[in-house]
């Protein structure tokens, strides 16, 4: 009798193995960190362009500051599918084939990531992946695919959300953990449904290097940092970890001023978003390589709280944003948006802080707090004081308070 339990046991066991097996990992419990060939190449991109860039993504030491996927953009394949109805690495841009290119990214210590779309075709006209979800997915996770990057163009009435879980059932049912990112620019508002779906969602149209007017593109206008920052303001509550708002890939080193660069990244760390850089790694400055690398700056966007930033004060151009982070620490960034410079003086002390949101309470007559500037790299006081800097045009001072 004994036994016969015993045999039962162990064999329900080994029936409910594949269950266990298939729960999924939690993938991007901090936001997701990377490279992406779009905002520099487009479609202009070859495994020779590509080796280069992935061999100065270590040797600029992108990928020691915490950067990890290397993710190919739009324009990778051929215009048509082959004949058994799969995708086809260009190979004339890919001559060895994009399983070899996929282990070349992984043998340098990344994970690669590639880009398609759910309409009929990506938005540079190559083959989409409406009615093949199942076996692009598969020919993905046989190449060794670790992030997937799917698009919105030419999806004419398709429903968003429905299409958005078709591809993210298909990506887990191939076993892999690949992380998916949603790019359908904020249109249905996925921070409402695509928790679980992906781990990452575009907020908002595409980004340029600029930093306070949109570019007018004609048919559609590409949007400047401080527009995309205004976007992110009421749905700070939906993000957290394995589920981030993505306000679109970084522009730092492509054209925009060191102090405009600084801003930008200070401020897509505020907002934890995905860190994806988009310029040509092997001709960077060592003003964007500071930028990119600052491991403190860096640390404010993966803080294990996950909490998205909020603007607590805004006047005159000048802003300043706050986000909570583990163990009761902050980050503060003041932020000055005008196109001349701003003093501050801040008095810790007559302003406490509170978000509902992460259930912070910052009374500073009560709690000391020492700031380091993480871009001066230095201490600067105590929250006893009044903080008093100056801040040049489009440019930001960015605090971590500790507490003391
Ligand atoms: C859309 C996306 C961009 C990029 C291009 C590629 O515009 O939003 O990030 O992927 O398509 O064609």
């Amino acid at each position: 009798m004994k036994k016969t339990w015993f045999l039962s046991v162990l064999l329900l066991l080994m029936a409910s193995a594949p269950l266990f097996a298939q729960k999924p990992p939690d993938l991007a419990q901090t936001p997701p960190m990377g490279w992406n060939t779009w905002n520099t190449f487009q479609v202009n991109i070859d495994e020779p362009l590509l080796k280069g860039m992935v061999d100065a993504y270590v040797s600029s030491g992108m990928r020691d500051a915490g950067y990890t996927y290397f993710v190919l953009d739009d324009g990778w394949m051929t215009m048509e599918r082959d004949n058994n109805g799969s995708l086809v690495a260009d190979p004339k841009k890919f001559p060895n084939g994009m399983k070899e290119f996929a282990d070349y990214v992984h043998s340098k210590g990344m994970k690669f990531g590639i880009y398609n779309c759910a309409g009929t075709k990506t938005c540079a006209g190559y083959p989409g992946t409406r009615g093949y979800e199942y076996q692009d997915a598969r020919l993905y996770a046989s190449w060794g695919v670790d992030y997937l990057k799917y698009d919105w163009c030419n999806t004419d009435s398709l429903n968003a959300r429905e299409a958005y879980i078709t591809m993210s059932s298909a990506l887990k049912a191939t076993g892999r953990p690949i992380v998916f990112s949603l790019c359908e620019w904020g249109n249905h508002h996925p921070w409402l449904w695509a928790k679980g779906v992906g781990q990452l969602y575009r907020t908002t149209g595409d980004i340029y290097a600029g930093f306070v007017d949109n570019k007018n593109l004609g048919t559609w206008s590409a949007l400047s940092v401080l527009n995309i920052l205004d976007k992110q303001v009421n749905i700070r509550q939906y993000a957290g970890p394995g589920h981030w708002n993505d306000p679109d890939m970084l522009e730092v080193g492509n054209g925009m001023t060191f102090n405009e660069d600084k801003a930008h990244f200070s401020l897509w760390c505020m907002l934890a978003a995905p860190l994806m850089a988009g310029n040509d790694l092997r001709k960077m400055s060592e003003q964007t390589k500071d930028i990119l690398t600052n491991k403190d700056v860096i640390a404010i966007d993966q803080d294990a709280l996950g909490a998205e930033g909020f603007r607590y004060y805004s006047f005159d151009g000048l802003e300043i944003w706050v986000k909570p982070l583990s163990n009761g620490d902050l980050a503060v960034c003041f932020l000055n948006r005008s196109s001349h410079y701003q003093n501050i003086t801040y008095d810790w002390m007559a302003h406490a802080i509170q978000d509902k949101i992460s259930n912070t309470n910052v009374d500073f007559t009560q709690t000391t707090y020492k700031l380091r500037d993480l871009w001066a790299k230095k201490d600067a006081g105590t929250t006893r004081k009044v903080f008093k800097e100056v801040i040049p045009a489009h440019d930001v001072v960015l605090l971590k308070l500790s507490k003391e």
